[in-house]
């Protein structure tokens, strides 16, 4: 589960602090498939970045499965992030020139898994996202869906519980976005949390909840 309490965010403008996140709280359960959206500016990657614990807030508080993140060591906290969280980026964030697979394998580099078993997990994530037959094509020789494809792959390639995707659709047409979003409610199917920050409406509403953020306040929560 995530919990997050009054988290406040704020940047220096000039003399001033700009609050990108003004007491902001929050539950997600397990198994929730989650928009959140906003206007271009309302603090959704501030936040997503937060619950990706891959920043962390001025103050509140932040508790993943019970885990008080914030007062982790940062060593800690990277492996919590390695252990649990899937990232998805807007512009798939791949090593172009390298193949698929490898790709797919990157975050295992980092956690001393075996060579075979990453093999095992990459094929297996690949299967999952439908691109099992291309591991061995460089990124640079699929479409733009498909390059997403291989960064959710990536992103659940440690068995996850959250997935979360910043919005991930931003730069494919409706079509692809489409399937993309579908692929997500596949995979929430399978019991992965799943939060994608959009500021699209109608990707939004693939979601079974939808929060909207403004100013960095949460304005409304369907759940509510
Ligand atoms: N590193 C930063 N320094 C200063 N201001 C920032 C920084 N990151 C984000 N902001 C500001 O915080 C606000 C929220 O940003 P962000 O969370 O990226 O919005 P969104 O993802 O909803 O478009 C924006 O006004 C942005 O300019
Ligand atoms: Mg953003």
């Amino acid at each position: 589960m995530i919990k997050v309490e009054n988290l406040i965010k704020t940047y220096k403008l000039g003399k001033d602090l700009f609050y990108a996140l003004d007491d902001v709280s929050l539950t997600v359960d397990d198994g929730e498939l989650v928009a959140i959206c906003g206007t271009s500016g309302a603090g959704k990657s501030t936040l997503l970045n937060i619950l990706g614990c891959l920043d962390k807030a001025d103050s509140g508080k932040y508790y993943l499965d019970d885990v008080d993140v914030f007062s982790l060591k940062d060593s800690k906290t990277a492996k919590l992030r390695n252990k649990k969280i899937g990232f998805v980026l807007q512009d798939f964030s791949l090593i172009n020139q390298k193949k698929v697979d490898f790709n797919v394998m990157l975050p295992m580099y980092f956690d001393n898994t075996p060579g075979k078993q990453m093999k095992i997990k990459a094929d297996k994530a690949l299967k999952a996202v439908g691109l099992e037959d291309q591991k061995n094509k460089k990124a640079n020789q699929l479409s733009g869906g498909q390059r997403q494809r291989v960064a959710i792959a990536r992103a659940i390639v440690n068995d996850p519980s959250v997935v979360l995707a910043d919005e991930p659709t931003g730069a494919l047409d409706s079509k692809t976005s489409q399937s993309i979003m579908e692929l997500f409610k596949e995979l929430n199917k399978k019991g992965i949390t799943v939060i994608i920050v959009t500021h699209d409406k109608e990707i939004a509403s693939y979601c079974n909840r939808q929060i909207e953020i403004k100013d960095g306040k949460i304005i409304f929560d369907s759940k509510k």
